[in-house]
């Protein structure tokens, strides 16, 4: 049986890796059919679909509720899914057990882990030992938005790139097989991808990483307001649902749906 382990793998020096965030069953069933490689349930979700400002009111509940639903239509895609804010920093011990839970809960295939401190290196090593496949993430870690000075790029002078760059080095001997590297120079980027063997999946971080992550909502074009350089729309879908719901809207009110054709007779 093929893993999302051997298959990042295989893809480090042959194929960029796609993947997407997603958080419903909807959703899932479409991208089930699409060539995308990977489906990440991100904590995102506390700002796309709960419209929090950030992602720490996230709860581990939550996360295992939205992944569920999404691999009930996901299909064979790889399926990873967010750790929340304070599930998972707290001890080693509260790591393994969240993260054992999520597996367990919701049968996806890894999960995500935002920083390397000393705690979560340990875990991630016992985790390795235990079967637990764990994705890090560095640069800018959206639970710590408050201590990095708000939602920007990372790693830009030389002290924080060398951290970032000892992190990832720590986060690969720990054992994760792949690292999100979120808001990077393009430069550091390039360095991290090319000194570790671990999959890079950068977000904002340049076209050298080993694949690209991005939020389905964003690159569908659902919010308006959201538009940070590094992200690039593939649709207009805002346009497209409000053009369809005052189309549905007119029809009510000229009387013209439902017609016969929509019509039990
Ligand atoms: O929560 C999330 O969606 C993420 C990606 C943007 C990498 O962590």
């Amino acid at each position: 049986m093929q893993t999302i382990l051997r298959d990042f793998k295989e893809k480090k020096s042959t194929q960029k890796i796609s993947i997407v965030t997603c958080y419903d069953y909807s959703f899932a069933t479409i991208l089930s059919e699409s060539d995308i490689d990977c489906i990440l349930v991100g904590d995102s979700l506390g700002m796309v679909i709960q419209g929090y400002n950030s992602t720490l009111p996230v709860t581990l509940d939550e996360m295992i509720y939205h992944t569920k639903a999404v691999k009930r239509g996901s299909g064979k895609k790889w399926v990873v899914c967010d750790l929340p804010f304070l599930s998972y920093q707290i001890s080693i011990e509260q790591c393994i057990e969240s993260c054992g839970r999520v597996l367990k809960e919701t049968n996806c295939d890894a999960v995500k882990i935002e920083g390397a401190d000393e705690i979560l290196l340990e875990a991630i090593h016992r985790m390795q030992k235990i079967g637990i496949p764990v994705m890090g993430h560095l640069g800018l870690t959206p639970q710590s938005f408050q201590v990095l000075g708000g939602f920007r790029v990372q790693g830009k002078d030389e002290s924080s790139a060398k951290q970032i760059y000892e992190d990832a080095k720590a986060l690969e001997k720990a054992g994760v097989f792949s690292i999100v590297l979120e808001m990077l120079p393009e430069s550091l980027g390039k360095k991290i991808s090319e000194s570790i063997t671990a999959n890079t999946i950068g977000i904002g971080a340049g076209k050298f990483t080993d694949g690209q992550v991005l939020v389905l909502q964003d690159l569908l074009g659902m919010n308006k307001n959201f538009n940070p350089k590094f992200l690039k729309k593939y649709a207009d879908l805002s346009r497209i649902i409000s053009e369809s719901i005052n189309q549905y809207n007119k029809e009510v009110k000229e009387e013209l749906f439902p017609n016969s054709e929509t019509t039990f007779l």
